[in-house]
């Protein structure tokens, strides 16, 4: 395991290879323990550099094996090998060379699950970010882009599957119970996008006719037995390939698209070329094991992995700091494509939540880093919801600003001029530049600046002049090592609603730049007069989260409750709602902390019900709206000196509240999706299923019985309903005979499914109140936990540390000191994992000073560890400052 160097790697400092990689020719003997990798690289020496400039290699914890050079020896003197860099001297001055490199690496022994390793009986690879240095010594950058051909050699009884990137060339029996497979892909790639895969594995077949005509061969590879629960993954890709078509006029360039789902995987999936490998968790899914959740992130994974292929691979990135522009930009793709394919307005919803319970408190705490950001000391721990999600809404702001023709403008220009180059984000915001003829340099600064700014906002009618002035100031907060920001481009889409209901049509506007109905915030202060308005309007501001942006606008409650029942944009209606629930919250919170209660403003419930019960709007809709905001809503809101006992308490108050308010509502809601006949994983029933489950939960509330949600567990035909059940009894009713029986007979039912008892960990573990970490200790003891397998470690001790505010935030520090623990394990075999697992402690700052002190201690105690990986001293130390 690589530990900390201490070394940090500057945008700045970018500049390109000394050699130009023309040719790549891998030869895998692949054995569990002593694999040997042969590696012919061909390069010259780039015109205009040194001319005794050495070639210096990556590597990662290699040992060299053998090295040639022009097929001949190589004196000791011309070259020096470590684990980490491979330098060779005295090459050719102007003509091409080849380099041989020989390398034997241990795939079982690799825990931390980059490189080459084992998973489940399988060979499978994860290069990126830079993986591929722990296979051979390579110049293991993303702007060194070669053509390869693989060969592959194994056993064939274990091994009757043996892949890799790009067209099939080719295989034949190699002797001695050995077989052979030769793949070549024509397109030049980075090493991160390499993968080999071998093994012994189940297929779904398929194929899709492309835009001009070609036939593409779609498999999907999954374990035997575990076929049938490919076919919705197989469908997400198919219709995956057909909008990016439409969409994007983007078209597949291989004869063949594979996936293979894998059960050990860091991450989600990866977009390696033509070879996708993905966590199984988000391939595997039938109606028995998945949630309607499931089948979302399905479909949103495939299609992300899927989109890769144009942005990320046709289109790469010059260096890691540039790692938004594929992922922003292609999650920006999927999320547009699962709006197409569901409800638009309601995944917006969903986007949204997911931005501010995750990335906002990023931004606003001591990991906060530009979408780009300009160093880092691990790369590996960039691969972040500002990179990702925020990296998207960037993305969408550009759309919103240019409007659609010439957002689409710009998106055609990027793929015609940096086709097969590794490309900046500097090169992908100058072809909307180019495109549309705006100057995007403010807009820019979207990138460089972290820190989520803040809009306040007020607005002034005047009935004489009728004009109505609205009055808005940016700040973005100071983030580390980012003291003070310029004002951002800010595009702001609105409404003004007049007493009628009706859009007002202004006849004048001055004092901002508004394009249609987007009004253009550019300086740290602006009034904006609109003249010709006949009634005072209510403000609809930021519909659509058109800027990723807090809004303070001190605004009327009844405009609030106007924009929650009327507003023709669902999204503002949704934000309306919360807006109206978040004063609820945090007086509720307040007042527990005293030791008080709080009741709630009836607008705000009348609000909620009266949404819930509205059958003109879709039940995925309503679901939302009944899902008030969450612990960690209420303590970003609350802002510091938080107790999460205090705010669990305030809020299970409101939800009471609600629950006995709206009982006759929820008991006609409850159980009303049954009624829909077989199980369908579409976006419509899935909205019936979240809106009959959420009216349970109330219930529960309500009659403080499980008698409801234990009959609901027994007559459940699909897991979302089942696991919904199953949460209701074990989060309200931990101590009910009822919750004991249903979590036995789950284990039981699901014991030889480990994504099903996944879900078993993860309910557990989010069981609210101290006796949470008890619980998580005794699951770890458990025969179906693994330490070694990421997902395992995830569904119990991150959901714990991540999702359980109350059993991980215990008054007495134990969930901290656990986690301290935990983290220092989870290092010695696998640093990502440990490292992301510890960036559930990123809000300690905000917590009262007691349990600020105990989390502080436990972030020291792994400070202080030796041997730490660079990843996690990387988390860790950041975290402190
Ligand atoms: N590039 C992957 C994606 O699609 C994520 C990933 C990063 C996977 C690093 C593995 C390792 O987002
Ligand atoms: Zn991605």
């Amino acid at each position: 395991m690589r530990t900390d160097t201490g070394q940090i790697v500057y945008l700045a400092d970018y500049r390109p290879t000394d050699f130009v990689l023309e040719r790549v020719d891998l030869t895998f003997e692949l054995d569990p323990q002593n694999t040997k990798v042969e590696a012919r690289l061909i390069f010259h020496r780039r015109e205009g550099t040194d001319t005794r400039a050495p070639l210096v290699l990556d590597g990662d914890e290699l040992n060299l094996g053998g090295l040639l050079l022009d097929q001949n020896g190589v004196p000791a003197a011309q070259f020096t090998a470590t684990p980490e860099s491979l330098t060779i001297r005295d090459l050719p001055e102007s003509k091409p060379f080849e380099i041989t490199v020989t390398t034997f690496i241990n795939p079982e022994a690799n825990t931390q699950l980059m490189g080459l390793y084992r998973a489940g009986g399988l060979y499978c690879t994860q290069c990126e970010a830079e993986g591929f240095r722990r296979i051979t010594y390579f110049p293991d950058r993303p702007d060194v882009l070669a053509v390869y051909t693989v060969n592959i050699i194994a056993d064939k009884a274990a091994n009757p599957l043996l892949l890799s990137n790009g067209n099939f060339l080719g295989g034949a029996g190699y002797g001695e119970g050995k077989h052979f497979a030769a793949w070549f892909d024509p397109h030049p790639k980075p090493s991160y996008l390499f993968a080999l895969v071998a093994g012994d594995l189940g297929v779904v077949e398929d194929s899709f006719t492309t835009m001009s005509g070609r036939d593409v061969a779609l498999k999907i590879y999954v374990e035997h037995g575990k076929e049938p629960r490919a076919a919705y993954a197989m469908d997400a890709l198919k219709r995956s390939m057909k909008w990016d078509e439409e969409v994007f006029g983007r078209e597949y360039d291989l004869d063949i698209f594979m996936v293979v789902a894998v059960s050990d995987f860091n991450m989600g999936a990866m977009e390696n070329k033509g070879l996708n490998v993905f966590n199984d968790k988000y391939v595997l899914a039938d109606p028995e094991t998945a949630t309607d959740a499931d089948y979302a992130n399905i479909e949103a994974i495939i299609a992300h992995e899927y989109f890769h292929n144009w942005t990320g691979n046709r289109i790469t990135c010059r260096d890691w700091f540039q790692l938004c522009l594929k992922e922003g930009l292609t999650v920006y793709r999927d999320h547009e494509f699962s709006a197409d394919q569901r409800s638009r307005a309601v995944k917006r919803i969903a986007e949204v939540r997911h931005l501010k319970s995750e990335q906002f408190p990023e931004d606003a705490g001591p990991l906060a880093h530009p979408v780009r950001p300009n160093k880092y000391r691990e790369i590996n721990n960039f691969y972040t919801t500002t990179v990702y999600e925020k990296g998207s809404e960037v993305t969408r702001m550009i759309a919103t600003i240019l409007g659609r023709d010439l957002f689409k403008k710009g998106m055609d220009l990027y793929f015609e001029r940096h086709d097969g180059e590794a490309a900046t984000v500097e090169d992908f915001v100058k072809c909307f530049a180019d495109a549309s003829g705006r100057d995007l340099s403010q807009f820019s600064l979207w990138y460089e600046q972290a820190g989520t700014p803040l809009v306040t906002v007020s607005g002034a009618y005047d009935a004489a002049k009728s004009s109505f002035t609205l009055s808005l100031e940016q700040a973005i907060p100071a983030t580390p090592g980012q003291a003070t920001k310029e004002p951002m481009h800010i595009p702001l889409r609105y409404a003004l609603i007049l007493e009628d209901g009706s859009e007002a049509k202004p006849v004048s506007i001055s004092g901002a730049e508004v394009t249609g109905d987007v009004l253009h915030l550019t300086e740290r202060a602006q009034t904006v007069t609109f003249t010709g308005i006949s009634s005072r309007p209510v403000v609809s501001l930021n519909r659509g989260f058109s800027a990723p942006v807090n809004l303070h606008f001190e605004q009327p409650m009844a405009d609030i409750a106007n924009i929650a029942r009327y507003e023709t944009d669902l999204f503002a209606r949704w934000q309306a709602l919360t807006d109206l629930a978040l004063p609820n919250l945090t007086r509720a919170a307040r007042a527990a902390q005293n030791g008080e209660t709080a009741t709630c403003d009836p607008a705000f419930i009348d609000a909620l019900l009266a949404t819930a019960r509205d059958e003109s709007l879709e039940p995925a809709f309503r679901a939302q709206a009944l899902a008030v905001p969450s612990e960690n809503d209420i303590a970003r809101e609350l802002g510091g000196n938080n107790d999460p006992d205090a705010i669990f308490a305030g809020r299970l108050g409101v939800l009471g509240e609600i629950a006995r308010t709206g009982i006759d509502t929820f008991r006609s809601l409850s159980g009303a999706a049954k009624a829909n006949g077989a199980f369908s994983p579409d976006a419509a029933s899935a909205g019936r299923r979240a809106l009959s489950n959420a009216a349970l939960g109330f219930l529960a509330h309500a009659e403080d019985s499980p008698a409801r949600a234990a009959e609901a567990f027994a007559a459940a035909d699909n897991m979302t309903d089942l696991s919904a059940a199953l949460t209701i009894l074990s989060h309200r009713f931990p101590e009910a005979a009822e919750t004991t029986a249903a979590l036995a007979a789950f284990e039981q039912r699901f014991a030889s499914n480990a994504l099903v008892i996944d879900k078993w960990f993860a309910i557990q573990a989010t069981a609210p109140g101290k006796d949470a970490l008890d619980r998580v200790r005794k699951l770890m003891e458990s025969a179906h936990f693994n330490a070694k397998n990421p997902n395992r470690v995830r569904a119990l001790v991150g959901t714990f540390a991540f999702a359980n505010a109350t059993g991980f935030n215990r008054a007495d520090g134990e969930g901290y000191a656990f986690l301290a623990d935990q983290i220092l394990d989870i290092d010695k075999r696998n640093p990502q994992l440990a490292a992301r697992i510890l960036t559930a402690m990123r809000s300690w700052r905000s917590l009262e000073p007691v349990r600020a002190e105990h989390a502080r201690r436990a972030l020291v105690q792994i400070e202080r560890a030796t041997g730490l990986s660079t990843d996690t001293r990387d988390i860790v130390e950041r975290t402190l400052k």
